[in-house]
């Protein structure tokens, strides 16, 4: 039997009402992403959000197959894109923004602090120059900046901890809240990347299980766990907070820290992170072609511990 980690997975949460959008949640393997279709039953009208654009880090190559799934489920399901969203430039997996949009002609969108972070990673990479999101992308949403996916109205949630500008988007009974929350039984995301920080990934998961107790909490990743090994996406706010592991109902702020401090000192950078946010804080663009006809990335060395 194939193990259910490692293959593509999607999984349709329906609308609750005519306020109420219907999702789909794509489960990319390689880097345990979740990509989401978020639509207005009653338009047809979708957004996009966190797509992956596939980057095989063994060969450099990259590959098409998860937007192409994508969009095969936009089509079956008679859905037109009007948003491209992505919640914060990706560490580990690069975005499918730029394509999707030349795909879809639907503007692309991330937070109004993403020029923030790229500042951090011109100096990483010593590319003073390279990386504009203005230019990249069509948005900038800030917080509580509002739009729609036809009759819906989307809220836009800064919710930084992971990287100081994400956001999460949240539509109705539906958000999309990317690197904060893990699964309830996996806890939060880390917190240890250039601009990170574990309080404000605190306040920032706090104003989320704010929402009210039926919202359903759509999360960025999944590895599954020890226990459970097929891939989870979706968990209401009641859910998280009378079980996360991390911050159910009753946790104090300074033990979730030291937990998750004490876990972040753990963990490796991710397999891809030097390729993916050169190319997420283009907006999904590889560097400009050289004059041989190829594009090449730089690596930093020795910048990271
Ligand atoms: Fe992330």
């Amino acid at each position: 039997m194939s193990d259910p980690l490692k293959t593509p997975v999607v999984r349709h949460s329906p609308s609750n009402g005519p306020t109420s959008p219907d999702v789909w949640g794509i489960y990319e393997p390689d880097t345990g992403s979740i990509q989401y279709i978020c639509a207005d039953p009653k338009t047809r009208k979708a957004a996009l959000i966190d797509v992956v654009w596939n980057f095989d880090p063994k060969n450099y190559r990259f590959s098409t197959e998860s937007m192409d799934q994508v969009l095969d489920i936009v089509k079956e399901n008679g859905l037109i894109v009007e948003w491209v969203l992505d919640t914060h430039p990706h560490a580990d997996h690069v975005m499918a923004s730029a394509h999707l949009k030349e795909r879809t002609g639907a503007p692309n969108a991330i937070g109004a602090l993403v020029p923030d972070i790229a500042a951090i990673w011109a100096d990483l990479y010593n590319l003073p120059d390279a990386f504009a999101p203005t230019r990249d992308f069509d948005r900038l949403f800030a917080e509580g900046e509002q739009f729609s996916i036809g009759e819906l109205e989307v809220e836009v949630m800064l919710s930084p901890g992971h990287t100081l500008g994400s956001v999460s988007y949240v539509c109705c009974d539906a958000a999309f809240v990317h690197d904060t929350l893990m699964q309830p039984d996996a806890g939060t995301s880390r917190s240890d990347f250039p601009g990170g920080d574990t309080d404000a990934l605190w306040e920032s998961i706090q104003s989320i299980l704010a929402l009210p107790p039926e919202t359903r909490l759509f999360i960025g990743h999944d590895y599954g766990t020890k226990e459970r090994k097929e891939p989870m996406w979706e968990a209401t706010v009641a859910q998280h907070k009378s079980q996360n592991i991390h911050v159910k109902d009753g946790t104090r702020r300074e033990d979730y820290i030291e937990r998750r401090q004490t876990r972040d000192t753990t963990l490796a950078l991710p397999m891809r992170i030097l390729a993916a946010l050169q190319i997420n804080l283009r907006g999904g663009r590889l560097p400009q072609v050289e004059d041989d006809g190829n594009a090449y990335l730089k690596l930093p060395v020795n910048r990271f511990d």
